[in-house]
């Protein structure tokens, strides 16, 4: 590509980002102030949307023009607007493995602590997940929650038919922590599925453990999930003998995974599973990647995950792009021997099981 040519891509490429940012930002307003979720009920005006969700009649038709020119919503006779073919299921339905409203709350997120980000760039230190606001816990839980309610007992666990039958018999219950376990959906859909386990939710984090302690109450498994804030670099506290142990989606975030993990091997039974979930990342660096996917994960890292793990400049969480390497390198010095990739395809994820 010559000079010019390279120039006049890139400039069409960044006005693409800038709008597409502005896009976010509102579909971040529409989700957090329930727009969306008044109109999937069938068109309205402006002054109805307005009305019907308690809102300034001006600000929703001026933000309805935004929707209609984006194609988030079509113009209907009258003046009526209805969301667009697909919008119910990205940004309202938030059991849709579609779902994904969120990305909206966590741009808010990131947008608040951007100050704190360019300090912390200068200084080395960290910003911690409380910083990043309540938009944050919920941006984090929401997006995860679909594939743990659709896929976690439907599809992974078939996948994996000696854990199956180990968590499905009820003669000898067996015993699981869901480590980093955030606002508790995958504990609470195991607590559902198999009633006789014995489940901790664990999480440094206190926002996130009142979360999952509400959403466990409120799905009618309050009683039989005991969630718990606690570091899990602190050395094991006489907790032993899980059956299984479940890191999803959390260790690469953490400050100190070495001890993490050699905690986790103490706590896990002679052929107990230990099963990590992490970013489907590539397993050598792509650059540039024409993958959208890689893009998210590697621009997340600098932005959320390698900040909130980083409690002193001494720490050293891996980030996002935590690469399958990686993480054998860490299973190996934390004691594990083997380390495999699990047959379960998923978009986002890779699943381990560390030996
Ligand atoms: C990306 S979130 C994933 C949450 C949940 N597993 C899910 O999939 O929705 C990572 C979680 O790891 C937790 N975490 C990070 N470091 C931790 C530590 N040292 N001890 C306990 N939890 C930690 C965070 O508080 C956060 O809730």
């Amino acid at each position: 590509m010559t000079t010019t040519a390279a120039v006049e891509a890139l400039a069409g490429r960044l006005l693409v980002t800038g709008v597409e940012a502005m896009e976010l930002a509102n579909i971040y307003l529409g989700h957090t102030l329930g727009l969306y979720a008044v109109l999937a009920d069938g068109p309205l005006t402006g002054a109805e949307l307005a009305a019907r969700a308690g809102l300034d009649e001006r600000y929703v038709r001026e933000w309805l023009q935004a929707q209609a020119v984006s194609g988030f919503v079509t113009v209907e006779a009258g003046k009526a607007y209805a969301l667009a073919a697909g919008v119910r299921e990205v940004l309202v339905d938030e059991l849709s493995p579609a779902y994904l409203a969120p990305l909206g709350q966590c741009l808010a997120s990131v947008g608040g602590v951007l100050p704190r980000l360019v300090e912390a760039f200068r200084t080395g230190e960290g910003v911690p997940y409380s910083e990043y606001g309540p938009d944050a816990v919920s941006a984090q839980a929401a997006l995860n929650r679909p594939a743990y309610t659709n896929d976690l007992v439907a599809t992974w666990l078939p996948a994996l038919p000696e854990l199956h039958a180990r968590l499905s018999d009820a003669a000898s219950p067996a015993r699981v922590a869901d480590l980093g376990c955030g606002a508790g959906w995958a504990s609470i859909e195991l607590a559902k599925a198999f009633p006789h386990l014995s489940i901790d939710g664990l999480d440094a984090d206190e926002a996130s453990i009142a979360h999952a302690r509400r959403n466990a109450a409120a799905q009618g498994v309050g009683e039989r999930i005991h969630f718990e804030v606690r570091d899990l670099t602190a050395p094991a506290s006489g907790v032993a003998g899980y059956d299984l142990i479940l890191l999803f989606e959390c260790l690469h975030d953490m400050a100190y995974p070495d001890r993490v993990l050699r905690n986790v091997r103490r706590q896990t039974f002679d052929g107990g599973w230990v099963v990590v979930m992490d970013e489907a990342v590539d397993e050598e660096l792509v650059a540039p990647s024409g993958d959208p996917v890689q893009r998210f994960f590697a621009n997340a890292s600098p932005l959320w995950c390698l900040p909130q793990g980083r409690p002193t400049p001494d720490a050293d969480p891996v980030g996002t792009v935590m690469r399958p390497a990686a993480l054998r390198t860490l299973a190996v010095e934390a004691g594990f021997t083997q380390v495999d990739v699990l047959p379960i395809e998923h978009p986002f994820w890779r699943f381990y099981r560390l030996r």
